[in-house]
């Protein structure tokens, strides 16, 4: 800035009202104005003054910075340097503006500095006016934004960014405000239940419940801020069918006030339906192999039968008559204990009651005895009298199964642990025995039908049919196992409501 500048500016502050003497008023004008050009010349702004036809009278460090001219580059050049071609008429409305008595200019535009570079300003332009008022140039503080437009841009192609992947992502999406209403919903989420945004945006969530018992406890926990991680629910689609969906959801919180609900739905409808038709063709084939099973099974000891009977007719004497009878009364036997086996707890309709489970067990263990002995194995049991609900046949076939596993993993002079007790309103009932144990890469197997690593005399089924019987029950089977030598053994538990 050249001293000789006379300039005053209605930028400056209004004058004190003279009540008190600031140091700065007991200066004289020379002073003054040295201060003025102290505090201009040092300013991080680019500060500089034009004529009314554009010519620069005083450029300071700043704008030397800014811009990259110096004082003696740009002190007599025209303002026209720095502003872009599609700039220039901004000058001429400013100085309008101006010479219509309006207040300082202020605006975000861009420069070229003398490197060529393009920077974004934001400028205040002020009138100065010569002692009778008139219109005689501007002033301009010029500060460099292109830092702040840079980190904005940037900003807004995130947002933009995020956005567009809000809205075209396959995951359906929607906010809902504090009052139950949707407010926001992606693309994804309307298409798939087939609805407009009117139809949509605006209306109670509820509505698009199929369960309102579902979407209550939804927003219940939302608004007790908890966090909601593949909620399934069944959304009503505008022509009248449902959708089966997983939501996750979570409430944008600022600090205690409730603003909107974050909420993913991720669409299951076709994974439900291929589990479900899988299911079905399992089991069609499990049934398959299960009759394939039993008519072999069967068929062996039904021939054996039917030459027995042959040969009873023919037999020379009563005494190996009554012999292949025997025989045959044998394979009949057998016959009975497989058809009861494989098919018995299906048929098995009788109404629940109260079962003690203890007892139940108890009866079981005398049963296979004779077996336990004859493998001299030793059975300790510790049956606390406990209650379920459930049918007496299964839960028989159940504990029949557990215990016959065990007797069959474990070698002479194990030791098979039975207990039963009741425990927080569920019954346990644990059959631990001291046997081979299962191998990692079978325990997903042991519940499959017809899997079984019994060559020859297992059927495979025991499991299974006991997984089935204690789902009906409402129960859980729990299995610990090892293969350690030394420390092997498997411990099945099975948990059941209780009825006590
Ligand atoms: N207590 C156990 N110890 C070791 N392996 C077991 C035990 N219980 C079940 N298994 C394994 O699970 C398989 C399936 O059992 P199960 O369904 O009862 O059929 P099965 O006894 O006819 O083989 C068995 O063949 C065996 O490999
Ligand atoms: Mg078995």
């Amino acid at each position: 800035m050249t001293q000789k500048t006379t300039l005053t500016t209605s930028a400056l502050p209004p004058k004190p009202d003279g009540s008190e003497e600031s140091a700065f008023r007991q200066l004289t004008p020379e002073g003054r104005l040295a201060h003025l050009g102290a505090i201009i010349e040092f300013s991080n702004d680019a500060i500089f003054s034009v004529t009314l036809d554009g010519k620069i009278l005083s450029w300071n460090a700043g704008a030397e910075r800014i811009y990259g001219y110096t004082a003696e580059e740009m002190v007599g050049n025209r303002v026209s340097a720095f502003v872009p071609q599609d700039r220039r008429n901004e000058l001429d409305r400013v100085i309008q503006q101006l010479r219509e008595g309006e207040n300082p200019a202020s605006f975000e535009t861009r420069r070229v500095r003398k490197d060529g570079r393009v920077i974004h300003v934001y400028l205040t332009v002020s009138p100065v006016r010569d002692s009778e008022g008139a219109l005689i140039g501007t002033s301009t503080i010029a500060r460099d934004i292109s830092e702040r437009k840079t980190a904005e841009q940037a900003l807004r192609k995130k947002q933009q960014e995020l956005e567009d992947f809000f809205e075209n992502s396959v995951l359906g999406l929607h906010w809902v405000g504090p009052d139950g209403r949707i407010i926001w919903a992606n693309r994804a989420e309307m298409q798939s239940l087939g609805y407009s945004a009117c139809e949509y945006i605006g209306h109670h969530i509820a509505e698009f419940h199929a369960d309102p018992d579902v979407i209550q406890d939804i927003l219940a926990r939302l608004a007790r801020n908890e966090k909601l991680h593949s909620y399934e629910a069944r959304l009503k689609c505008k022509d009248g069918s449902l959708r089966h969906v997983l939501i996750s959801s979570s409430v944008l919180w600022d600090d205690d006030k409730f603003i909107h609900t974050r909420c993913f739905t991720l669409d299951i409808t076709e994974r439900r339906r291929t589990e479900q038709a899988l299911r079905r063709a399992e089991k069609m084939a499990a049934t398959g192999r299960l009759a394939a099973t039993v008519a072999h099974e069967i068929n062996n000891p039904l021939e054996a039968v039917t030459n027995l009977l042959y040969l009873a007719k023919t037999a020379p004497t009563v005494a190996n008559t009554k012999e292949c009878l025997e025989q045959a009364q044998a394979e009949l036997k057998r016959i009975s204990h497989l058809t009861k086996q494989t098919l018995g707890f299906f048929k098995d309709s009788t109404a629940p009651s109260k079962i003690d489970l203890s007892n139940l067990v108890r009866e079981v263990i005398r049963l296979y005895q004779s077996k336990i002995n004859s493998k001299g194995l030793t059975v300790k049991s510790q049956l606390e009298p406990s209650l379920v609900l459930g049918s007496e046949g299964e839960l028989r076939q159940v504990v029949s199964n557990l215990l016959t596993n065990a007797v069959e993993s474990s070698r002479d002079g194990r030791t098979i642990r039975v207990r039963v007790h009741a425990h927080h309103e569920l019954v346990r009932l644990t059959v631990a025995d001291q046997g081979s144990g299962i191998m990692a890469g079978n325990i997903d197997r042991i519940y499959e039908p017809f899997f079984t690593t019994k060559e020859n005399v297992g059927t495979g089924l025991g499991l299974w049919v006991t997984r089935e019987i204690v789902d009906k029950h409402g129960g859980k089977i729990q299995l610990r196992t090892s293969v350690q030598p030394g420390r092997s053994g498997t411990a099945f538990s099975i948990l059941l409501p209780s009825a006590s």
